[in-house]
């Protein structure tokens, strides 16, 4: 595997590879790496010829108040990590790499982001629409690796390589999780052992919920308050951010549920704050 750290020598060098003939598989990270990236690192990897990863923690989708500073920094373990599930090239760009002067041009998309996650961190998605913008034009061309652990981003992602026609297929892929059920994430690590043991409800409430649509339920409001008892279970789940039963496509919460329906939630524990995601479908 190959550590690269500058943009232009990795745009280089993976044209190079793809006038060869050969693709190019694409996992963008924010490091502290776990079973989940992995996951996305060997799928990119084994069906694309090149498998390339990038670890950049990007200031721009951090808010003031965020966890940028404290957010881990586990660069040889990631390496490692990475060159495990195949990886070919690894690139680590330093934030100067990325943003050599204070950025004048952003990316940012309407409707997608407005709600959940962008209604409590407004400026989270155009940070993030703009460093894989960013990303993609580094890489060039490929078919690019996103968590559905993070729906809404790659719902955004999906939405904005359509709107700007950007060369990339864009491959959503399952979430891992501990084997109690909770989705797998760099944060898990900062929870105390308290909040570690309670933080499996975010996925019970969630299937839960989805059990209810199966069982015929197509009321998104009766769902979502199957989802919040269950949370309310907790002593530190039972105030969630927000608790939402949406199109999958649109994210807008529908009169009644039918077709492909994604359950959302965020919920604190502590500084911590855990996000999770189920879909379902609904037969017609
Ligand atoms: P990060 O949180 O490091 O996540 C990188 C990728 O791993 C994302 O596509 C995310 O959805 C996926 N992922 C995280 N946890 C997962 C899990 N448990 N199962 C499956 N996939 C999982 O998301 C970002 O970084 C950043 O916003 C980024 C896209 C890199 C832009 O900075």
């Amino acid at each position: 595997m190959e550590i690269v750290h500058d943009p232009r020598e990795t745009r280089r060098h993976l044209d190079s590879l793809r006038s060869a003939g050969r693709t190019v598989g694409f996992a963008p990270t924010m490091g502290a790496l776990h079973d989940g990236h992995r996951s996305l690192m060997e799928t990119a990897s084994a069906r694309c010829d090149v498998g390339v990863a990038s670890i950049f923690v990007n200031p721009l989708q951090f808010a003031p108040d965020e966890d940028l500073d404290s957010y881990p920094r586990t660069l040889d373990a990631d390496a490692r990590l990475a060159e495990e599930a195949g990886i070919d090239v690894l690139f680590v760009p330093s934030a100067r790499d990325m943003y050599p002067e204070p950025i004048w041009t952003t990316v940012s998309l309407r409707v997608v982001t407005e709600p959940w996650e962008g209604a409590d961190r407004p400026t989270h998605f155009a940070g993030v629409a703009t460093v894989v913008t960013k990303l993609f034009n580094i890489v060039g061309p490929c078919a690019a690796f996103f968590g559905e652990k993070d729906f809404q981003q790659l719902a955004m992602i999906r939405r904005m390589v359509f709107d700007l026609n950007q060369p990339v297929d864009v491959v959503g892929m399952p979430t891992i999780r501990e084997p109690d059920g909770l989705a797998m994430s760099s944060r898990n690590r900062r929870l105390v052992p308290a909040h570690r043991r309670e933080a499996s409800v975010l996925h019970r409430a969630l299937t839960k919920g989805a059990g209810t649509i199966e069982s015929g339920e197509r009321d998104p409001a009766a769902v979502e308050a199957v989802i919040r008892a269950e949370l309310g279970t907790t002593k530190h789940a039972e105030d969630p951010d927000y608790v939402a039963v949406v199109d999958a496509n649109s994210l807008a919460v529908p009169e009644s549920l039918r077709g492909e329906i994604r359950l959302l939630t965020a919920v604190r524990f502590g500084n911590v704050r855990l996000i999770d995601n189920i879909g379902v479908s609904v037969p017609a």
